[in-house]
């Protein structure tokens, strides 16, 4: 049964390949869904789409956004690739494309190919200019939502179920959609993996262990067309968490089959600037927007005791991605590289954290913290911990503690992974000496980086869209970004 299936799929390929052509003619098979972007740079955007059938050029057409909303005629310039994946499991091909030479912190408009509707993007400011006002929304262990995921009811083993007439997160966040310039998700994105757990917890379908992954397929999907109404108009940045590692949320390998494996689905997935900024995939890149630095790095696997790796604590067993010390070696190198005169801030994010009220991940800790002091990071945001806990600037091995509106030099740390997910929300084990501010409630964080002195972080609770903490960093410093004091 199990190793029927790629074989099958690989008979579909075979036959697609001899009739997708430039000019296959639309249908379902080949109109765009779950359509999503990511920053490649400031002169680029790449967008990614799926399709049920392998496209053999996957084409965007696009033009500067002039005024012209909708009018198809207006999208002249076309941008092509030959990137459509899949894998053994999926329904779907990934199809990427990267659009290149655009203008930095400009409109177009867009449509892939076959599609029906054009849609808009802005691209980043270029590093040290303006205009000034950007904001970003951060979220961690969302998942999908509705009957096969976060919903008003929960199987045996989830706890926090939604209340009626709460909104969700997705549902939260496309209610501030426009407020925001993008999106940046800290690691475990559909919790598809959570199939098995809502399998046993007789919330969904019985159990059902050789359904070759069609309800972890069915999930993967659900949460990229929930999700593609944001998507699709702002990019939505990625990292790994350790629920894009496997198909077993940690336990019972002998379940997976080979596309819930090793990151398969997240890497065939998107498309983030990792070849663009030296990095790896989507497991660590860096970009830049205005007076901000952003680093994604990667606290699955490819370092020391990595949590992810074979034998590590995680038993995910997927990884390396690069010969060993690749990803610190690029992070000192992208740290080095930093003109802090264009962008005097520099966030990172990954997805477990080391300063939290419980288990904390010391071998990222180890791996990690040196070069962030070193390189003076100034946020580090983290999920993993499925509630929200807003830290001091703290310092080596959490020996020195500073407040953040007293001109800290160590890095502030932000953790918030209450995305809201089928499992429901953490209880954090006990007060720890960084923690300034814990809310177990499901919700996102928006910053605010008002100048290059002033960054705010807001956590909004999904369901009602309260703000229910605010804090500012206030750094003391003489900049000169143009249009950003
Ligand atoms: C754009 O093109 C699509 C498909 O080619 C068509 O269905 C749609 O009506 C067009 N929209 C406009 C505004 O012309
Ligand atoms: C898009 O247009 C095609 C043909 O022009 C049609 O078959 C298809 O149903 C349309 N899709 C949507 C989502 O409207
Ligand atoms: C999923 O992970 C959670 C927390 O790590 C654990 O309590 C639970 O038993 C796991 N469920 C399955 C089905 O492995
Ligand atoms: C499990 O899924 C397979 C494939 O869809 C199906 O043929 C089989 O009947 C299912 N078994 C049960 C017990 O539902
Ligand atoms: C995961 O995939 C990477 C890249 O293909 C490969 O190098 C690595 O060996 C795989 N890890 C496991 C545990 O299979
Ligand atoms: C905070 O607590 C940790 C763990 O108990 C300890 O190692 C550290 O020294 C404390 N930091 C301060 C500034 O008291
Ligand atoms: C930076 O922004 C903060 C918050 O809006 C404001 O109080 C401060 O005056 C600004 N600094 C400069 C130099 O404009
Ligand atoms: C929104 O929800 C939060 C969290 O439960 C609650 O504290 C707050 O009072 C609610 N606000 C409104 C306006 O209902």
């Amino acid at each position: 049964m199990r190793t029927s299936l790629p074989v099958v799929l690989l008979a579909i390929c075979r036959v697609v390949s001899v009739v997708a052509e430039d000019d296959l003619p639309c249908s379902v098979e080949t109109s765009p869904t779950q359509i999503r972007l990511a920053y490649w740079g400031d002169h680029g955007m790449a967008v990614s789409w799926n399709t049920k059938h392998k496209l053999a050029r996957p084409t965007v057409w696009y033009a500067p956004d002039v005024g012209n909303h909708g009018n198809n005629d207006s999208l002249n310039k076309k941008a092509s690739s030959d990137i459509s994946v899949t894998y053994p499991t999926s329904s779907t091909f990934n199809n990427h494309v990267v659009i290149d030479g655009l203008a930095p912190h400009s409109s177009y408009l867009y449509r892939p190919q076959c599609g029906n509707k054009t849609y808009r993007f802005t691209t980043a400011r270029s590093a040290g200019k303006g205009p000034s006002g950007l904001k970003f929304a951060m979220v961690g262990d969302m998942g999908t939502m509705g009957p096969d995921g976060l919903s008003t009811e929960v199987g045996t083993g989830a706890a926090n179920p939604l209340q009626p007439g709460d909104l969700n997160t997705i549902q939260s966040l496309l209610a501030y959609a426009g407020h925001y310039d993008f999106v940046w998700h800290v690691g475990d994105i559909a919790y598809a993996d959570s199939w098995l757990k809502e399998e046993k917890g007789g919330y969904i379908t019985p159990l059902n262990k050789t359904d070759n992954g069609a309800v972890y397929d069915r999930i993967l999907n659900e949460f990229y067309d929930e999700i593609e109404p944001i998507s699709r108009s702002t990019p939505y940045m990625v990292g790994p968490g350790n629920h894009e590692a496997n198909c077993d949320n940690g336990s019972d390998l002998s379940i997976c089959i080979p596309g819930q494996l090793n990151f398969t689905g997240y890497r065939a997935h998107w498309k983030m600037p990792g070849s663009f900024s030296g990095g790896v995939e989507n497991f660590w890149y860096s970009w830049e927007n205005g007076p901000v630095h952003f680093i994604q790095f990667n606290t699955e696997t490819d370092f020391a005791n990595a949590p992810d790796e074979p034998g590590g604590e995680g038993a995910e067993n997927a990884g390396p991605f690069a010969p060993s010390g690749a990803q610190l070696a690029w992070l000192e190198k992208d740290l080095a590289g930093v003109d802090r005169k264009k962008t005097p801030w520099v966030i990172v994010g990954g997805h477990r954290p080391w300063y939290v009220s419980s288990s904390p991940c010391i071998e990222c800790r180890d791996a990690f913290e040196p070069l962030f002091l070193k390189y003076g990071v100034d946020l580090v945001l983290h999920g993993h911990k499925h509630f929200y806990e807003r830290e001091a600037a703290v310092g080596p091995l959490g020996a020195t503690i500073q407040e953040i509106d007293g001109n800290p030099t160590l890095p502030w740390y932000i953790v918030n992974g209450a995305g809201g997910h089928y499992d429901g929300l953490d209880t954090p084990a006990a007060h720890v000496n960084t923690s300034r501010k814990v809310i177990v409630e499901y919700g996102w964080s928006l910053f605010t980086v008002h100048n290059c002195t002033h960054l705010t972080t807001q956590f909004v609770a999904s369901k009602n869209g309260s703000v229910l903490d605010t804090a500012t960093l206030v750094k003391d410093r003489k900049c000169n970004v143009a249009g950003w004091n």
